[in-house]
C-alpha cells in the first residue's frame, strides 16, 4: 500500500538559488504536474488569482516565500524606499483573493519583520524575510500534525467521513487540515472510507482530494454534491471534516461555497459536523460571519470552463460565490493545533488564542 508522505507531492517550495518560488499548478491536477516558477509580482498575484496555487494555508505559505524573492530585487535600496516597495507589494498580493485570511496574515507578518528592522541593510533585511518564511511553512506543517492528533480523536476504525472541497495536503500542506486525522488514522492502522464531494463548480474534491486520498491508497468515493444528503441517510457518514477560509470570532466561518449546506444536512441526520484548521485562520478583527468578504468568481466558471461544449448560453446570468459562512450553531466543533473548541464558541476562541 502506498504510505501518505511517499505519495505527497512538493506544493510551494523555493529553488535552489532562491530566487523563485516553484509552485504545483493545481489547475492542471489531476491528468498533470506541472511546476510553475514565480519570481515577479504579477505573476505571484496571478497564481493566487487563477487557483495554481489554493487553498487557505498553502497561499499564506507562498505568500511568506514570495514577499521574500520579490525583496531580493530591491535589496541594494535605502531603508525608507525599502519599506515603501514592501508595503506597495503586500498590498498589491493581498487583493488577489479576499476571503481566506492566511494570505493577509502571512503579509502582516512579514511586514512587521521590515518594520522591526529600521536602520539594517536591504540584504540584511532579505535574509530575515527568507528565515521567516522556513518559519511560516514549518509552523504550519507542525501545526497540521497537531490538528491529526487531536482530530483523531473524533474518529475510529471503520468510520465514514464526507468532505467538501479539497483542505488536504495540497491545500494545506503537511497533512492538510480536513484530511489529517484521515491520513494520521490511516497511519495508526484504521480504515476509513471517505467520501469526497466534487464541489461544483471548479471541482476541488473531484480534482484533487480524491486524487491526493487515493494516491495515498486511503478508500475513497468521489460523489457529486447533491448525493451528500443520500449517503447521510444511509448511515454511510460518521462525521464531516471540512476546511475554513476564515473563522470569525464567534466561530461563524467561510469556507468553500455549498460547505452550509451540508452542515445543515448533517444537523438534520444527527451527523457531527467539524472544521479543522490552524489558527492563522482565525481572525478576531472579524466578529461574525457576516462580516466575511465572500469573493465572486467569474461566471465562466459556471457555464463552460469544465467543459467541451459550454453547459450554458454565453450570456446567461450566473452567480458564482467561491465561499459561504456556515453558522457556528451547526458546528460539533473546531479543531485546532491547540486543541478542540466547542460552545460557546466565542468564549472559548478567546480562552485558547488570547491569553
Ligand atoms: O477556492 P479554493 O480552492 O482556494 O478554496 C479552498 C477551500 O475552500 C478550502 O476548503 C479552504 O481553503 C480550507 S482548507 C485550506
Amino acid at each position: 500500500m502506498n504510505s501518505f508522505k511517499d505519495s505527497r507531492l512538493a506544493v510551494v517550495r523555493l529553488s535552489d538559488d532562491e530566487h523563485e518560488v516553484i509552485i504545483l499548478d493545481q489547475t492542471r491536477l489531476p491528468g498533470h504536474e506541472e511546476y510553475l516558477r514565480i519570481s515577479d509580482e504579477e505573476r505571484a498575484w496571478t497564481a493566487i488569482k487563477r487557483l495554481e496555487i489554493r487553498g487557505a494555508p498553502a497561499i499564506g505559505v507562498f505568500a511568506g516565500y514570495a514577499m521574500y524573492v520579490l525583496a531580493q530585487r530591491y535589496a541594494d535600496k535605502p531603508y525608507p524606499e525599502f519599506l515603501a516597495e514592501f508595503r506597495r507589494q503586500a498590498e498589491y498580493l493581498n487583493s488577489s483573493r479576499p476571503t481566506a485570511v492566511n494570505l493577509s496574515w502571512a503579509l502582516r507578518r512579514q511586514t512587521r519583520l521590515v518594520e522591526a528592522h529600521e536602520g539594517c541593510t536591504g540584504s540584511e533585511i532579505v535574509k530575515l524575510l527568507g528565515e521567516e518564511a522556513h518559519k511560516i511553512d514549518a509552523e504550519n506543517e507542525e501545526m497540521t500534525r497537531k490538528i491529526a492528533e487531536y482530530g483523531v480523536s473524533l474518529i475510529k476504525d471503520g468510520d465514514g467521513i464526507l468532505t467538501h472541497c479539497n483542505a488536504g495536503y495540497l491545500a494545506c500542506l503537511g497533512y492538510g487540515t480536513a484530511t489529517a486525522p484521515i491520513y494520521y488514522g490511516a497511519e495508526q492502522g484504521m480504515t476509513l472510507h471517505v467520501y469526497s464531494d466534487e464541489t461544483r463548480p471548479l471541482l476541488q474534491g473531484a480534482r484533487l482530494t480524491s486524487f491526493e486520498l487515493q494516491k495515498a491508497g486511503i478508500d475513497v468515493t468521489l460523489i457529486c454534491d447533491n448525493m451528500a444528503s443520500i449517503v447521510m441517510k444511509q448511515g454511510r457518514i460518521n462525521a464531516v471534516f471540512v476546511g475554513c477560509d476564515r473563522i470569525a470570532a464567534n466561530g461563524d466561518f467561510a469556507n468553500k461555497i455549498g460547505t452550509s449546506g451540508v452542515a445543515i444536512l448533517a444537523k438534520y441526520y444527527g451527523i457531527p459536523f467539524y472544521t479543522l484548521g490552524p489558527s492563522s485562520t482565525i481572525d478576531f478583527d472579524t466578529p461574525t460571519g457576516a462580516d466575511i468578504h465572500i469573493e465572486q468568481r467569474d461566471p465562466d466558471e459556471v457555464r463552460s470552463m469544465w467543459y467541451r461544449e459550454p453547459m450554458a448560453l454565453p450570456d446567461v446570468k450566473c452567480y458564482n460565490p467561491s465561499f459561504d459562512v456556515t453558522d457556528h450553531s451547526l458546528l460539533s466543533g473546531i479543531v485546532t493545533e491547540r486543541g478542540i473548541v466547542t460552545a460557546p464558541f466565542e468564549e472559548n476562541l478567546r480562552k485558547l488564542f488570547q491569553k
